[in-house]
């Protein structure tokens, strides 16, 4: 029996869907516990390239029961777009491989249309959300007045939190942010209509995972978004709005923390953010360019450039701190080859101190100066490599040096997209 985390280790995009789809081999259910279709987790299968948005990763194994626990902020129209265009690449999405919390809340049109307009209003401050409505609906969760999977099943509860909803998201949407008001009928029925086709894949989600535990199931839970995006310990406000971290797994889903064994951070062999936000060891330059050239660094999500610079071994300390990591996977290694030169942050230098911990506020995250460690690069792609001994030994060098200066393990190297370019260090996460 196992029972293993997989998160992101830094701002997202760290290559979460790849090593979910490769870990999900041994495991029988797959479950996201947070975040939403702001998520976009790449997979590829053979020839096929897969863009998931709020599926679980696992869902291309065809034995597999994926789930969506109660922490995830479900648009139902997102949810069924992504099955159709599943289908369409021959995946079926059937009540027996996808389970739906009954407890995870609803993202409505008034909240895509409160992100949208809060974005716009924010002006030069904008926090570069995915405009998919997250935010406002974790903002009704918390508040007490959202739309739960459950409600969708009751037309007459739908329609009081409904009307309730909507009386007071229009006089916020028209009174302070001169927008249009929104039609109550019309989402009444396209969501009593959604409910109706998402009722065979509600369930009482911890149930099951807990039954599965106990039954001695692989059972793997995948996180989206990343450590620094987390509400509580990410580069607040320019964060995403859910516990991104692994305690956000035991309220996500439902399970406690004495059952949990294990948590693998995933982390680029760089660093990459999407959005505004600070970040110390970007490079607004060539190699910047460089980077995201070669690793094809375009959000899945908003098709926006990523930002990108050098590992950053502060936020991977902080990473394993925050969620107990007991193992590190460090993905796109195939990006550096040809680089001379390998730079990675070691601490910041703030005032006159040295710190090795992410500060809370950006005053002092802005004068924050990286501490660099060069490390030799290597020139031949690492692509081909199947075993860690296929590595450049300056590529070994380079992983063994984020041992040694995280303390955790690499459990994973990963050296291309394909699950066949994985290469398992260790077989213990
Ligand atoms: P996620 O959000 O963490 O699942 O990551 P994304 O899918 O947004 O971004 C990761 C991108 O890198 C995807 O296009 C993956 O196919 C790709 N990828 C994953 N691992 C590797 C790797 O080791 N090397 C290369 N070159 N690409 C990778
Ligand atoms: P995956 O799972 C990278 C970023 C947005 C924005 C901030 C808040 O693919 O790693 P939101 O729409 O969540 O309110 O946006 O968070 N963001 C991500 N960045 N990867 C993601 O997901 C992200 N999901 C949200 O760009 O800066
Ligand atoms: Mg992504």
């Amino acid at each position: 029996m196992s029972v293993n985390i997989v998160l992101g280790a830094q701002w997202g995009d760290e290559g979460k869907g790849k090593m979910t789809d490769y870990l999900a081999e041994e495991a029988n259910v797959v479950a996201r516990f947070q975040g939403g279709n702001n998520a976009g987790h790449t997979v590829v299968v053979g020839e096929k390239e897969y863009k998931l948005h709020l599926i679980p990763s696992g869902i291309l194994h065809d034995d597999k029961l994926n789930i969506l626990g109660n922490g995830v902020v479900i648009d139902p129209k997102a949810l069924f777009t992504e099955i159709e265009y599943l289908e369409e690449l021959g995946t079926k999405v059937t009540p027996e491989k996808l389970a739906i919390s009954d407890r995870a809340n609803v993202i409505m049109p008034y909240h895509k249309e409160l992100d949208r307009l809060k974005e716009i209003a924010r002006g030069k401050d904008n926090i570069g959300t995915t405009g998919k409505g997250i935010g406002p609906c974790y903002t009704d969760k918390v508040e007490r007045s959202g739309i739960r999977m459950c409600d969708l099943l009751h037309a007459d509860v739908l329609r009081e939190k409904l009307k309730n909803n909507i009386e007071i998201k229009n006089k916020i949407i028209t009174n302070v942010f001169d927008g249009e008001a929104l039609d109550f009928e019309k989402i009444y029925n396209e969501y009593l209509e959604f409910g109706k086709r998402i009722k065979p894949f509600i369930k009482d989600t911890s149930v099951i995972i807990y039954d599965a535990i106990k039954e001695g199931q692989n059972v793997l839970f995948e996180g989206a978004q990343g450590t620094l995006l987390d509400i509580d310990y990410g580069t607040y406000p320019y964060v995403t709005s859910s516990n991104t971290t692994a305690g956000g797994v035991c309220n996500g889903v439902g399970v406690g923390p004495t059952l949990i064994e294990s948590a693998v951070g995933i982390a680029k062999a760089y660093t990459t953010r999407v959005g505004k936000g600070p970040f110390p060891t970007e490079l607004d330059n060539e190699m910047g360019e460089h980077i995201r050239t070669v690793g094809h660094e375009y959000g899945v999500t908003t098709g926006r450039s990523r930002r990108c610079g050098w590992l950053d071994i502060v936020i991977l300390k902080s990473a394993v701190r925050i969620s107990g990591l007991t193992s590190l996977v460090i993905t796109k290694i195939d990006t550096l080859a040809g680089i001379d030169k390998i730079s990675v942050c070691v601490g910041y230098k703030l005032d006159d101190k040295v710190i090795d911990y992410f500060p809370a506020s950006l005053e002092d995250l802005a004068k924050c100066e990286p501490i660099y460690e060069v490390l030799d690069g290597w020139d031949e792609s690492v692509a081909d490599a199947r075993t860690y001994d296929d590595l450049h030994p300056n590529a070994k060098a380079y992983v063994k040096r984020i041992e040694e200066l995280t303390g955790v393990k690499v459990a994973i190297v990963s050296v291309g997209p394909k699950r066949s370019q994985t290469i398992r260090v260790h077989k213990e996460l």
